[in-house]
This record gives C-alpha cells, sequence and structure tokens, in this order.
C-alpha cells in the first residue's frame, strides 16, 4: 500500500494508472476509521481496480466553536486497518498543503439544499465539503467516488454538484453501517460517556418509529414531527437540533408524504451532551 502526503504525488500517481486504463475508486474519509468508513472501501474493491483513500480532517468544514482540535484521529491505525482490506493508496495530506498561505478558491453549492438541515446548524459547513472534495476529486481523478447515506444531505450535495460542475465521474451512494443496537456508526461516537452512550439509542428509535407510523398510513409531515419530538424528548439527555421531513430529488420540506417526487427523508440531529449526532431514514412512500 502506497502513502501519500504530498499532492503532486498523489496526483501523478493516479494520472498514470488511468492512462494505463485501471478504474479508480476515490473513499474520501477523516479517518478514525470505524466499520462504516470501511463498508465503502470494501464497496470500492468490487467496483475498482484501484482504491484511494482519503484521511483528512477538513479544517474548513469545522465552524467556529466546533470540534475541529479535538476531532479523533488515529493515522497509524486507519493505516493498518487500510492494509487489512487490500487498499492500494492512501491519501493523507496536511492541511497547509490543501490550503496554503492566501488559499482563495472555493468550490459552493448554493441555495436551499445548503442553508437547512446540517447547513442552518452549521454555517459555512458544506462549503467546506464540496470545497476538499471537489480538490480530492481534482488530484485522484477516480472513476467513481464512495460516500455513506450517513451523511443524506452531504450525499446529495455532493451529487448535484457533480452534475453542475461536470465532474467526470460517478457517485456511488453505501447504506449506514450500524451498531448492533441501532446506533449508527460514527466518530463522533467515542465522545460518548457510558450513559450519554445508552442515551443515544434514542435516534434509530425515533427513526424506526417514523417508519412505523408511515408504514401505517400516516402522511402529515407535522404529524410525524410530533410524534417523533415526545418521543426524544422523553429522552433527558436529548436535545433536538432539528427533524427534518424532506424530499430526496430536492431537499425541499414536506409537508404530506404524498407531495414527494423521489423517497422520503427523515434526518434527525440530536444532541446527547455536548456531541451532535446525526441519522436518517429513506422511505418510498
Ligand atoms: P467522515 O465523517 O470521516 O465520513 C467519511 C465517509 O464515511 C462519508 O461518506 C460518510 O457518510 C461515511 N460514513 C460515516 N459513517 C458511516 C456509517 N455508519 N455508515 C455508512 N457510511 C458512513 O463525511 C466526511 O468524513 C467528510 O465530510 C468528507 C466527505 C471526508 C469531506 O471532508
Amino acid at each position: 500500500m502506497e502513502i501519500f502526503y504530498d499532492l503532486e504525488g498523489m496526483q501523478k500517481w493516479c494520472l498514470n494508472h488511468k492512462l494505463r486504463g485501471k478504474k479508480i475508486g476515490l473513499v474520501p474519509t477523516m479517518g478514525y476509521l470505524h466499520a462504516g468508513h470501511l463498508a465503502l472501501v470494501k464497496e470500492a474493491g468490487i467496483f475498482c481496480d484501484i482504491v484511494v483513500v482519503s484521511i483528512f480532517v477538513n479544517p474548513l468544514q469545522f465552524g467556529q466553536g466546533e470540534d475541529f482540535s479535538e476531532y479523533p484521529r488515529d493515522l497509524s491505525q486507519d493505516i493498518s486497518l487500510l492494509e487489512a482490506e487490500k487498499v492500494q493508496a492512501v491519501f493523507a495530506p496536511q492541511a497547509r498543503d490543501m490550503y496554503p498561505l492566501g488559499y482563495n478558491t472555493f468550490l459552493e453549492v448554493t441555495g436551499s439544499m445548503t442553508d437547512k438541515l446540517c447547513g442552518k446548524s452549521r454555517p459555512g459547513h458544506f462549503r467546506g465539503v464540496t470545497t476538499v472534495v471537489g480538490k480530492l476529486f481534482n488530484i485522484c481523478q477516480p472513476d467513481l467516488a464512495f460516500f455513506g447515506q450517513k451523511d443524506i444531505q452531504q450525499l446529495i450535495i455532493i451529487e448535484k454538484m457533480v452534475r453542475e460542475f461536470n465532474f467526470p465521474l460517478e457517485i456511488i451512494r453505501v447504506p449506514i453501517v450500524r451498531e448492533n443496537d441501532g446506533l449508527a456508526i460514527s466518530s463522533r461516537n467515542v465522545y460518548l460517556s457510558k450513559p450519554q452512550r445508552e442515551a443515544s439509542l434514542i435516534l434509530n428509535k425515533a427513526l424506526q418509529l417514523a417508519k412505523k407510523l408511515i408504514a401505517d398510513g400516516e402522511r402529515k409531515a407535522e404529524v410525524l414531527r410530533q410524534k417523533l419530538t415526545s418521543l426524544i424528548e422523553s429522552e433527558q439527555e436529548a436535545f433536538i437540533d432539528y427533524i427534518g421531513i424532506v424530499d430526496e430529488v430536492d431537499l425541499a420540506n414536506l409537508s404530506d408524504l404524498t407531495e414527494a417526487q423521489g423517497k422520503v427523508i427523515v434526518a434527525l440531529a440530536v444532541k446527547i451532551g455536548n456531541t451532535r449526532l446525526i441519522d436518517n431514514l429513506l422511505v418510498e412512500v
């Protein structure tokens, strides 16, 4: 497995493989790898000749007062996990090389898709995500890039960016990987104390409730929102950031689920103590 820290070395290596007709798969991550990330890596291994995993805690997508400095990092453990997955290359650039002094170029999906849900709670977050992902696409030249449905808004925004900015690649969606008890796996789960870890189950419980209510015929978003709110609020440690009930196609808010052009997304952001957790469910109505 090759490990690249410099942008130029990574780009040359990828271009070289591309010229030789190899199909390159890119898995962008912020490291501290877990089973969710590894599901993306395994999926990439099925479809591609060359799998590149990027590990970069991107300062541009963290707001003031967010957890950029505390964000968990363990590059040597990440490297051993990826070696076991038979990944061909790891790209672990430095922030000073990605954004040298005077850096001024950004890639932004504007409008309602980025202003709501996580975009509302974390202004500038998606501009940071699309900028770094656009740079990674240009450096690694992937044919396919793999993203998790865990971050459904990020995924849909990146799909839009790829269409609208004509990136010559395909985005592959990978389903959410969960712990046995239903908690969506996240690098941030390490922040949770034992009682908070218990309390975090409320997110998946709320999504299961939404699934059942929809299966039983409920179509009014407001009714769903109220029922999910009371369930989540019954957990003392949990504070709702948002409960989004939106259309998969354009992330438009739905008042009646039958208005959806695509699947319906029920998306949650809930703070458990100081840790903000997200989870979501896609349902066909
Ligand atoms: P990170 O949070 O490290 O996640 C990297 C990728 O793993 C994302 O596509 C995310 O959706 C996916 N992922 C995380 N947990 C998952 C789970 N439990 N099941 C399935 N997929 C999961 O998302 C980012 O990093 C960054 O914003 C990034 C795209 C790398 C840009 O900096």
